[in-house]
């Protein structure tokens, strides 16, 4: 056995844990991570796309920005797609705030190239991540690593372990609640080795269902397609996954390039909130806390932003004040709620629900109405443009 000690114990090696511990680092409080996947997995685990001005924002301050600086794609707004016809929102002219296309994988990429520079202790491939005592002022975290059993005492212990990790699921059952939602489809989403086909992101819903084309750099495009929960990839040859991106995405005068696909992935699509990101000497961070289905773009936006807000919580509470500690779960979940919401929006708004036979038709012209009230309505425009470039943390 061997016993260790740190300020905090950081349980998943994912965008938020990272980040966590750098910032962390950045205020000078030590922190252990422990990850139950190997660094190579982590860094090939292909994800989200867009990040927030806010959270581009965070990675700067943290020394973090200069790939995003000159690698990541810097979009003054979207496209919304209906009835063929393609409208531009443009968050710039509209409220002077803008989004950067970069990969989460990148985001990670330049984590743990930061945290190996500095020498951080990240225990990789770590089995049997158990948390313990979390009532009390000394949790404990025991692990086995490279076949040595370990534990860790700490001041606190945060999650950011993702949706299926162990420590929301040890705070007692009957001290949570947990809201869910499950949407009636699924995001099939491929990188293709092409050059994107537009400018800007293009969310498209059409009578066959939602499309989009996203990009992760001039020469990589990523696409998603709206499938059935039940869909299996075996079901979505290439050829399918074109012919359906052309129906979907075309409008007249533009066609979308194709080119050979290098990663093929079906993603459910899932609402959730847990009741409590704070339990004793637990914080939850990110996927652990809340999901969000990915239309808005916002799962890496705040799992970016609880750990901005843990991190000054943290840093407050060791210069011997408490408030922003105390109050960091409610303000996390308070502002969670205001990005669920506009999730929920965005993909109802922008997907065919074909659960029910008697109001699928009724529903769809609605879905078009809205769509036409949006790109009609400066005001509904705003709207969306603020809430989609990221409420500030
Ligand atoms: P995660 O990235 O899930 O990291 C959690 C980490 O904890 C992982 O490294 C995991 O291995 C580790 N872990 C889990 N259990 C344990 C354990 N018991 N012990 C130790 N470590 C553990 N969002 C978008 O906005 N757009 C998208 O297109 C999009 N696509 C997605 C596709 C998929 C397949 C998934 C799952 C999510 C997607 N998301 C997307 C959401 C976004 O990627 C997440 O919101 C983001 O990864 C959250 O970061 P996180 O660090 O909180 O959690
Ligand atoms: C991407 C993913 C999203 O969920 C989204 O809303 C926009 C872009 C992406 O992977 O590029």
């Amino acid at each position: 056995m061997s016993p260790e000690n740190t300020r905090v114990a950081i349980i998943g090696a994912g965008p938020a844990g990272l980040l966590l511990s750098w910032a962390l680092r950045d205020a000078g409080i030590d922190s252990i991570v422990v990850e139950n996947r190997s660094q190579d997995y982590v860094l090939a685990r292909i994800r989200a796309g867009v990040l927030e001005q806010s959270a581009v924002e965070t990675l700067t301050r943290l020394g973090l920005g200069e790939r995003i600086r000159t690698e990541g794609l810097e979009h003054d707004g979207i496209y919304l797609q209906f009835r063929g016809e393609r409208h531009h929102v443009d968050f710039q002219e509209l409220i002077g705030r803008s989004v950067t296309v970069y990969g989460q994988q990148e985001v990670v990429k330049d984590l743990i190239a930061a945290h190996n520079a500095a020498g951080s202790t990240i225990y990789y491939e770590a089995a049997d991540v158990a948390v313990h005592d979390l009532e009390s002022s000394a949790p404990r975290v025991t692990f086995t690593h490279a076949d040595e059993a370990h534990e860790i005492t700490a001041d606190f212990v945060v999650g950011a372990d993702g949706f299926h990790g162990v420590c929301r699921a040890s705070i007692p059952r009957e001290a949570i609640t947990l809201y869910d939602r499950s949407y009636p489809y699924a995001w099939l989403g491929i990188l293709a080795n092409v050059a994107p086909s537009t400018d800007e992101l293009i969310y498209a819903l059409h009578e066959d269902g939602f499309a989009m084309h996203s990009m992760r750099s001039p020469h990589v495009s990523r696409l998603y397609l709206q499938v059935d929960t039940a869909d299996s990839l075996d079901q979505w040859p290439d050829e399918r996954i074109w012919e359906n991106l052309h129906a979907r995405l075309g409008v007249p005068g533009w066609t979308l390039q194709e080119g050979e696909i290098t990663d093929k992935s079906i993603t459910p699509m899932r609402s959730f909130v847990a009741s409590r990101l704070a339990y004793g000497s637990l914080f939850l961070a990110g996927d652990a806390g809340h999901i969000v289905p990915p239309t808005g773009a916002k799962g890496l936006n705040s799992a970016i932003a609880d750990v901005t807000m843990l991190a000054a919580a943290l840093a407050a509470h060791y210069a011997d004040d408490d408030a922003l500690l105390s109050g960091y779960g409610e303000a996390a979940l308070r502002r969670q709620w205001r990005v669920q919401q506009f999730s929920q929006w965005m993909t109802d708004l922008l997907h065919r629900n074909r659960t029910d036979l008697q109001t699928m038709e009724f529903d769809y012209q609605s879905q078009l109405g809205r769509l036409d009230y949006v790109t009609g309505s400066v005001h509904a425009q705003r709207e969306l443009a603020e809430q989609y470039s990221g409420l500030p943390f």
